[in-house]
């Protein structure tokens, strides 16, 4: 048997903390048998290695691996991308499909973000996991399959039982073995030997030199959070590696590249104010926004009957209403939902850094009017882009990388949250 050393090289797995080789000595364990493993440990850590150990070391390496991102799939088509369906079964089913589960037969599926799996297909997942047996969607005939499942979860799954999200008897037969990846913030002697790897990875892949920390520098990272574990490591070594000119990183230098831990919240949002505050001003935001683009494209029209019918006092007649609803509100009279908004809002003007103004491509087979109304719609949407991307990031902040909390807060479900998250690329 090959030992924990050769596996973690094998596997490009840096790190000597007792813990890690623990995992790494369970997951070496566990693989030759069929056991289910639950990977569990924080966003970050490195979950994604441990099924791919299992299955190189087991006796179905040459079966087939598929990793599904759970989360990542909508909840409409989670059941068919496993378990395959008829034709027929729903609209758009025009042939029959294979599932995973069916095309992973005799090998190993790894279901990442596990947690995230709606109810219904909770039940399919037990039943392949008790007896092999699943049923395509739309069909009646009971398939047999020999899968083996690993899943990974950086939720509390007791959490999720508790409200209802996840069945207890799934996540028991999930986890028959659990095997826990440490965070970064309790690895300290490994921080900087992860540091130095991605730095010389990054100076390679950038064709500069590599980076290097002086003391004062290496015993912040050691003191670090690093809440988004090694994933955040990675970004910081590959951002200084980028952007410094001087290779010598000083204690200042490194800060610079770290965010301030429990300090880049306004307080009173953290502190002073319930949650219920924050979905409020996210219902005006809403409400302001939906407004304005209603006026815009009032806005809108009017600027093209304008230039249709160029005869301005015709137009001015005829559109009455719609000119008083348009600049009434502009004399004088702010718009009553902003008054609304608490003066320290959380949507107040902040330090965000603005994406440049789209750049218009002249396109020749277009109108003017059209283009005009295109750019005010890109830019609205933008804008609202913008929003959507600070709400997410704040909610995410507040609740220390927290999905689950985060997007309670946001009243939206972890799943959009997870793919706003993968949308922005936050
Ligand atoms: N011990 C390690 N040595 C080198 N690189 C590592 C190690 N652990 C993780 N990484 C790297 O860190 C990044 C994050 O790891 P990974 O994607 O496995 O996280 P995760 O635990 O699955 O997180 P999430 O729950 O957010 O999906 C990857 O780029 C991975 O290659
Ligand atoms: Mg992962």
């Amino acid at each position: 048997m090959e030992s924990i050393q050769a596996i973690k090289q094998r596997f490009e797995i840096i790190g000597n903390d007792p813990k890690l080789n623990r995992a790494v000595e369970k997951a070496m364990q566990v693989a030759p048998t069929d056991i289910s493993v639950l990977v569990t440990g924080e966003s970050g850590v490195g979950k994604e290695s441990i099924p791919k150990i299992i299955h190189a070391l087991s006796h179905r390496k040459h079966g087939k691996y598929i990793a599904v991102n759970c989360g990542a799939i909508p909840e409409g088509t989670i059941d068919s991308e496993l378990f395959g369906h008829e034709k027929g079964a729903f609209t758009g089913a025009t042939a029959t499909r294979e599932g995973y589960f069916e095309v992973a037969d005799g090998g190993t599926i790894f279901l990442d973000e596990v947690g995230e799996l709606p109810l219904t297909t909770q039940v399919r997942l037990l039943r392949v996991l008790e007896n092999g047996e699943f049923i395509k969607v739309g069909s009646s005939q009971v398939q047999k399959t020999n899968v083996r499942i690993v899943a990974a979860t950086n939720v509390n799954m007791f959490d999720a039982i508790e409200k209802g999200k996840f069945r207890e008897d799934l996540y028991y037969r999930l986890s028959t073995v659990e095997i826990m990846l440490p965070p970064l913030r309790e690895r300290k002697e490994d921080v900087h030997l992860l540091f130095r790897k991605f730095s010389s990875d990054f100076a390679h892949k950038y064709k500069m030199p590599p980076i290097k920390l002086d003391d004062d520098a290496v015993s912040l990272l050691q003191k670090f959070r690093w809440s988004g574990n090694i994933r955040q490591l990675r970004n910081v070594a590959e951002q200084i590696s980028v952007l410094e000119a001087n290779r010598n990183i000083t204690l200042a230098s490194l800060r610079a590249y770290l965010p301030e831990e429990g300090s880049n919240l306004p307080a009173v949002v953290r502190d002073k104010k319930p949650e219920s505050d924050f979905s409020n001003e996210r219902e005006i935001l809403y409400k302001v926004l939906f407004d304005m683009k209603s006026d815009l494209n009032d806005l809108k029209k009017l600027t093209m009957e304008l230039m249709q019918n160029g005869n301005t006092s015709k137009v001015q007649e005829t559109n009455k209403g719609l000119i008083q609803k348009i600049y009434g509100a502009q004399n004088g009279d702010t718009h009553e939902d902003f008054e609304n908004l608490p003066s320290t809002n959380v949507f107040a003007p902040q330090k965000v850094s603005r994406p440049e103004p789209p750049v218009i491509e002249e396109d020749d087979d277009d109108d003017s009017n059209y283009l005009f109304a295109e750019t005010v719609e890109e830019e609205e949407t933008l804008r609202l882009d913008e929003r959507e991307i600070e709400l997410i990031k704040k909610a995410l902040e507040r609740n220390k990388g927290k999905r689950k909390a985060a997007a309670d807060e946001l009243g939206i479900s972890e799943r959009t949250l997870y793919r706003k998250i993968k949308q922005y690329d936050l």
